[in-house]
């Protein structure tokens, strides 16, 4: 069977999706599959590298960077018999529905979720509506159209301090990774955030500050939907950027997460309905916040999450009692159901 595994992309998750993608490489079961590598380049070039059978073949990440050696893609090359296209992907044009939309149309099978739940999980205000829609517990937040922003700027930092208190959460509606994404403690940083937010997305939400645990679940089925067990992000700081994500790992998983079993449970089962919520398909990885007084509120779902080493989906599934390796195989059968 032939895996086309899409990475890279145009998106500001590029470097991410190329460890993700590196990560899954190695551990792919090579004994059923033989593999073509898909660079899509920060301009949005998709170039094919050649096939992989053994996971000995990429010794490095920096090797996935076909921009020299790749040859372009075109689609008709992509065999509509025996293949899945595994999209490794985050962030706007990929995991988004737009590259699933792609698929949809040239008739290939993939991994993950579909169109409707790439594009809605993606979207954090459509989330939040569809998870309010679902019962499950947001926090409050309004979102900013950037015309409204450019006509009356005085007005939205009106209704933002009327409805919400400091600190507050300015954050772009389409993006991933904390791209974008600022805490403000005052009325001169709420001003700056949402400048920020509007350089990546013409809608932005402002959403209220809490302080709270950071408590993730992973989800993984199609129908039949299974959980993980609840992981946490032990931080070191506050807020959780990129910076802290990616480059100086100042964030410490703790899984599972030191937790009541009732809150785990509750929690595993907010995951599974959030996963509903959006039409979830495949996998789908679902953050919340809890606070001191054991407040649960859901922030946001990832259809395609992190996938590197430190990444916390494939460790919450590990600490479930399912290897990288036999998740990775569970992910593709699942895109072939
Ligand atoms: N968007 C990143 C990759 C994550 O949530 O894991
Ligand atoms: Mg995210």
């Amino acid at each position: 069977m032939n895996i086309f595994l899409v990475y890279g992309g145009k998106s500001a998750e590029h470097d991410v999706s190329i460890l993700s993608a590196y990560s899954i490489l190695k551990e792919i079961y090579y004994n059923y599959y033989t593999v073509t590598p898909v660079y899509i380049t920060r301009e949005g070039k998709w170039l094919k590298g050649n096939e992989i059978t053994d996971p000995s073949q990429v010794n490095s990440s920096q090797e996935l960077i076909l921009e020299d050696i790749g040859e372009g893609l075109h689609f008709s090359d992509i065999p509509k018999e025996n293949t899945i296209v595994f999209p490794v992907l985050h962030g706007p044009n990929g995991e988004d529905g737009t590259v699933q939309g792609l698929l949809e149309m040239l008739e290939i099978p993939y991994v993950g979720a579909g169109v409707l739940a790439s594009a809605t999980g993606m979207d954090k205000i459509i989330s939040k509506i569809l998870f309010k829609e679902a019962g499950l517990p947001i926090v409050p937040y309004f979102q900013v159209k950037v015309i409204d922003w450019h006509v009356n700027q005085e007005m939205v930092i009106s209704e933002a301090e009327s409805t919400l208190s400091y600190p507050m959460f300015v954050k772009p509606s389409n993006m991933g990774s904390s791209v974008g994404i600022s805490e403000a403690k005052d009325r001169n940083e709420l001003v700056e955030a949402i400048a920020k937010a509007f350089e990546y997305d013409r809608r932005v939400l402002i959403e209220q500050g809490v302080q709270a645990r950071e408590i993730e679940v992973a989800v993984l089925g199609n129908e039949d939907i299974n959980t993980s067990v609840p992981g946490e992000l032990v931080k070191k700081q506050q807020f959780y950027d990129y910076e802290s994500k990616y480059i100086s790992n100042e964030v410490v998983p703790q899984i599972p997460a030191k937790l009541s079993e009732e809150i785990t449970k509750t929690l595993r089962e907010y995951a599974a309905r959030a996963f509903m919520a959006i039409d979830g398909n495949g996998l789908t990885r679902v953050d919340f916040f809890l606070t001191a007084d054991e407040e649960i509120y859901i922030n946001e779902v990832n259809t395609f999450p992190g996938f590197t080493n430190y990444s916390m989906y494939p460790r919450l599934w590990e600490k479930t009692g399912l290897a990288y390796g036999d998740l990775i195989e569970e992910m593709i059968q699942l895109g072939l159901r």
